[in-house]
C-alpha cells in the first residue's frame, strides 16, 4: 500500500494565499444563496401576460439552461477525482463549493419551470449542436478522466467544461437573459437568479482559468492542446446560437443573434489570450494571481 504523506499537519500546511483556496473563500462568502428563498409570484403573474411566442422564446432558453445546469452537475466528479488523486487539497475544496453551485444551478431552474406549470418535455428544443455539446462532447471529455488522468486529458476536459461550456456558452446566455430581463421590467424571481448565476460562474470559469495556466505551466505542449481544442469548439457555439435563433430571426423580446454572436466570439478570444499569458510564466505567479486578474465577480 502506498504511504500517504498529510498536508494539513505538515509544514507545508494549507495553501491559504493561492489562488483556489482564495476562491474557495469567496464561494462560502458570496456562494450561499439559495434557490428556495427566491420568490417566484410575480414570475408567475408575468408567465400569464405572455403570448405563445413569448412564452416559446423563454421556454427554448430555460430548457438549455435547465439541462445545461444538470449536465454539469452530473459530469464534474471525474474532475474532483483526478484532482483529489494527485492531493490537490486546495482544489479541491475549492471544487467542493463548485459542485454544490451547480446542484443549486439545476434546483432554480427546475422552480421557474415549475412556476410557469411547465411539466412537460422540453427536449424538443435541444438543437443538433445543443445535443453534440451536452449530450455528446461534454460527457465524453469528463469521463475520459476516469480512466485517463494524464495532463492532456484534464486539460481537455476543462477546455471543454470552464472555457467553452460556461466561458462562452453560459456566460454568453446568462448575460443576453440577464439584459433581456432587466430591460423588460419582467420576472423579478429569474432576474434575481441569474445575478447569483453569473457570479457563480465567474469563480468555476476563474478556477478553469488557474487550472488550464497550471497545466500549460508545468507541460507547456498542453498550449498547443488548448488551443487546438478551442478552435475545434468555436464553431459549434455559432452553430448553436444560429439554430437556437432559428437562423437570423430577432427573438419576440427583440434579442438580436448578431450581437450573441459578437459576444460569444469575444468571449472565446479573451478566453484564449488569458490562457497564452501562462507560456513563460513561473509556477508560484499562477497561484498567486489575482481574482480580478482572472475576471472573477
Ligand atoms: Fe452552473
Ligand atoms: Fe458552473
Amino acid at each position: 500500500m502506498q504511504t500517504r504523506t498529510m498536508s494539513t499537519t505538515s509544514s507545508r500546511g494549507l495553501l491559504e494565499d493561492s489562488f483556489p483556496y482564495r476562491l474557495y473563500q469567496k464561494a462560502k462568502r458570496v456562494g450561499t444563496w439559495n434557490p428556495a428563498d427566491i420568490d417566484f409570484s410575480e414570475d408567475q403573474k408575468d408567465w400569464q401576460k405572455l403570448n405563445t411566442d413569448q412564452q416559446q422564446d423563454i421556454l427554448r432558453v430555460i430548457s438549455q439552461f435547465q439541462a445545461g445546469e444538470e449536465a454539469v452537475t452530473l459530469d464534474l466528479l471525474p474532475l474532483m477525482m483526478a484532482v483529489a488523486k494527485e492531493g490537490r487539497l486546495e482544489e479541491e475544496m475549492f471544487l467542493t463549493t463548485f459542485l454544490f453551485e451547480e446542484a443549486k444551478h439545476t434546483e432554480f431552474f427546475r422552480r421557474v419551470l415549475n412556476a410557469f406549470g411547465e411539466k412537460g418535455d422540453l427536449s424538443h428544443f435541444h438543437t443538433p449542436a445543443y445535443r453534440k455539446v451536452f449530450y455528446e462532447i461534454l460527457p465524453g471529455a469528463m469521463s475520459r478522466l476516469e480512466t485517463d488522468q494524464s495532463p492532456e486529458a484534464i486539460a481537455g476536459a476543462s477546455v471543454v467544461y470552464n472555457m467553452f461550456v460556461e466561458g462562452v456558452l453560459a456566460e454568453t446566455g446568462y448575460f443576453f437573459l440577464y439584459q433581456m430581463l432587466k430591460k423588460s421590467g419582467i420576472m423579478p424571481g429569474l432576474l434575481e437568479g441569474v445575478g447569483h448565476l453569473k457570479r457563480d460562474e465567474s469563480r468555476h470559469i476563474g478556477y478553469g482559468t488557474f487550472l488550464l495556466q497550471r497545466l500549460i505551466c508545468e507541460h507547456p505542449p498542453i498550449y498547443e492542446v488548448v488551443m487546438a481544442k478551442m478552435g475545434e469548439l468555436g464553431p459549434l457555439a455559432i452553430q448553436l446560437i444560429h439554430e437556437s435563433n432559428l437562423d437570423g430571426e430577432v427573438s419576440s423580446f427583440g434579442g438580436n443573434p448578431e450581437e450573441s454572436l459578437n459576444f460569444a466570439q469575444k468571449q472565446l478570444a479573451i478566453r484564449m489570450e488569458v490562457l497564452a499569458r501562462a507560456k513563460g510564466k513561473k509556477i508560484e505567479e499562477i497561484y498567486s494571481i489575482s481574482e480580478s486578474e482572472i475576471g472573477v465577480l
